[in-house]
């Protein structure tokens, strides 16, 4: 057993119907990838049709699954009204929401122009909301039971400087998880959301590590396991997420971080560069007095 391999089994996702927006790229594109293999239809949507048509074609003919394909910016509730309509209309059902569509780019918050600020967090935070209110609106009205998935960070909660647009809407997109949760629970429709650390992407790599600063800054580094996530991992806790296996889980948000944000936060930590030679100074000098 590999954490690269598929962990739920064969069909666990058959007669599912998921909308997944930014699906046609970085980890929107691994999560596609495995809920198709697990027999679910998949909806991909995001700005641009070609990445999307090609991300469709490449995975229906690796998986044997079925993608649809739909441009449609989050920041425009008519376009997701859009996608709710053609995934009705291909599919007859939706089952399942994962909000995974983002934007970021580091910067110190002085140098930001409202306008920058308010790109990040409307793709974010308004994304989200917009579709969370159309796919909702949705289930309830046809009394059919939902699951949404909403992709944060760990610094929803602990915040962070220099993505501090990104932040704010993480964060709010926390606070949606959490209140949905409990209010639309009688609706049988679940939300919950996973936290990941550093998954190596193009579109967040490109933006959080221009230059060189991988090398300065190597997310592999700054984790307790000292390495990135793979995302068939992500996928997999995804997957069950998304999955009738979690059937009693709700309100949930899931670090996947390696340990990088408790890291941080644990006062003590630093005291991992002490060598063992020093300890025993230590240890000594303390017996001492
Ligand atoms: C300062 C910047 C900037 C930068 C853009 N702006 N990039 N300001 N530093 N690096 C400013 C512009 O000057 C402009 O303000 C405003 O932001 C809008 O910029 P546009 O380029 O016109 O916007 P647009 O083409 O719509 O692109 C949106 C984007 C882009 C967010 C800027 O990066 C994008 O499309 N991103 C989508 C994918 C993405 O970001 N993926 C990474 C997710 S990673 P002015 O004032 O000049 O008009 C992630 C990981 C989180 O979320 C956790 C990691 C651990
Ligand atoms: P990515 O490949 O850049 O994914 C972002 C996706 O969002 C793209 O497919 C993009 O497609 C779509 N998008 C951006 N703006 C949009 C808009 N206005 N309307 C519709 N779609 C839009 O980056 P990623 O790393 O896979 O990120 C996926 C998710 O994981 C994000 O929520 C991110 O915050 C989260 N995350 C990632 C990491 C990591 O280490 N990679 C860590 C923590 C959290 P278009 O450009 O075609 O619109």
């Amino acid at each position: 057993m590999m954490n690269t391999e598929g962990m739920l089994r064969d069909n666990a996702l058959a007669d599912k119907v998921i909308v997944v927006t930014g699906g046609g790229t970085g980890l929107g594109k691994s999560m596609t990838t495995y809920l198709l293999k697990l027999g679910a239809k998949v909806v991909i949507a995001s700005r641009k049709q070609e990445v999307l048509n090609q991300t469709a074609k490449e995975l229906e003919e690796a998986t044997g699954g079925t993608v649809l394909p739909v441009v449609c910016d989050v920041r425009k509730y008519e376009e997701i009204e859009t996608v709710l309509k053609k995934t009705l209309n291909k599919f007859g059902q939706v089952d399942g929401l994962i909000n995974n569509a983002a934007g970021n780019f580091i910067s110190p918050t002085e140098r930001l122009s409202h306008r920058a600020f308010d790109i990040v967090v409307d793709i974010v935070l308004r994304g989200t909301y917009n579709y969370t209110l159309a796919f909702g609106k949705h289930w309830i009205d046809q009394q059919h039971p939902g699951t949404m998935l909403n992709i944060v960070t760990t610094y929803a909660w602990t915040g962070s400087g220099y993505v501090v647009p990104s932040a704010c809407g993480k964060a709010g997109v926390l606070a949606l998880t959490r209140s949905l949760a409990v209010e639309w629970g009688k609706y049988k429709i679940r939300t919950n959301a996973i936290a990941p650390g550093p998954f190596p992407t193009e579109g967040a790599w490109s933006r959080l590590l221009p230059g060189d600063l991988v090398e300065k800054f190597d997310p592999a580094k700054n984790n307790p396991l000292k390495r990135v996530g793979n995302h068939q991992e992500l996928a997999n806790l995804a997957a069950y997420l998304m999955s009738d296996y979690s059937s009693f889980v709700n309100g949930e948000v899931i670090t996947i971080d390696g340990g990088e944000w408790l890291q941080g936060a644990g006062e003590f930590n630093h005291l991992d560069e002490i060598p063992s030679a020093m300890w025993d100074q230590l240890e000594k000098a303390r017996k001492k007095g």
